[in-house]
C-alpha cells in the first residue's frame, strides 16, 4: 500500500480541541484494517533488527499502536500516563503543551538500566509531550533510547528538542 493513501486517510479537524489548532484525527487510519495492518508493518521492519526490550507509549494515542508494536516484537509495553492515573510509585515530569501545562508520570520500576527502549507516540508537534517522555525514561539510565512517531508536523521543528544521539524516526510528515 502507498503510504500516501495512509497519509489521505488521515482526517483534519480545525479548532480541536481548542481554536486555531488544526488536529490531525488518525482514527479514520485506525478504522481499517488494511492500514492498521500496513503501519504496524512498516514499524515492525523498521525496528526488528535493533535489540529493542520495552515500547513506551504516551497516554491516550501512543497506547494504540504501542501495543501492537510490543507483540509483534515479542517484547513488552510500559505505559507513560498523564498524572493521578498510575496506581503504584511514579517519577513525573511536567511540559508546556499546545493548549495548556500537562504532567506526565511513569511507574518507578517500569525500565531497568538493561532497557533498550523505543519511545512511541501518534504525533510530534512541539515535541513537548515527547521530550517530557525522554526525560522520565533517562531517569532509568537504559541502554538506548529510540523515539517513534506515527505523524511529524514538520512545521513545528519538534525534532530540534532531541539530541543527535537519538534516533527519530516519523512514518508520516507533514
Ligand atoms: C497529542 C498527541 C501527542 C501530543 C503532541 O496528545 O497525541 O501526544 O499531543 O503534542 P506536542 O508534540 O506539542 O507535545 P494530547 O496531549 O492531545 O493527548 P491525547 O493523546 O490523550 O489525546
Ligand atoms: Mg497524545
Amino acid at each position: 500500500m502507498d503510504l500516501e493513501v495512509i497519509k489521505l486517510s488521515i482526517r483534519d479537524v480545525p479548532d480541536f480541541p481548542s481554536k486555531g489548532i488544526l488536529f490531525k484525527d488518525l482514527t479514520t487510519v485506525f478504522k481499517s484494517g488494511e492500514q492498521l495492518k500496513e503501519l504496524t508493518n512498516i514499524l515492525y521492519e523498521h525496528y526488528k533488527g535493533k535489540g529493542l526490550t520495552k515500547i513506551v507509549g504516551i497516554e491516550s494515542r501512543g497506547f494504540i499502536m504501542g501495543p501492537i508494536l510490543a507483540e509483534k516484537l515479542g517484547i513488552g509495553f510500559v505505559p507513560v500516563r498523564k498524572k493521578g492515573k498510575l496506581p503504584a510509585d511514579t517519577i513525573e515530569e511536567s511540559y508546556e503543551k499546545e493548549y495548556g501545562i500537562d504532567t506526565i508520570q511513569i511507574h518507578t520500576d517500569a525500565l531497568t538500566e538493561n532497557d533498550v527502549v523505543l519511545l512511541h507516540d501518534d504525533l510530534l508537534a512541539t515535541g513537548g509531550t515527547m521530550k517530557a517522555a525522554e526525560n522520565l525514561v533517562k531517569k532509568f539510565n537504559v541502554k538506548k533510547i529510540y523515539i517513534n512517531f506515527l505523524v511529524e508536523l514538520d512545521f513545528l521543528e519538534g525534532r530540534k528538542l532531541f539530541g543527535e544521539e537519538i534516533e527519530v524516526d516519523s512514518i508520516i510528515h507533514f
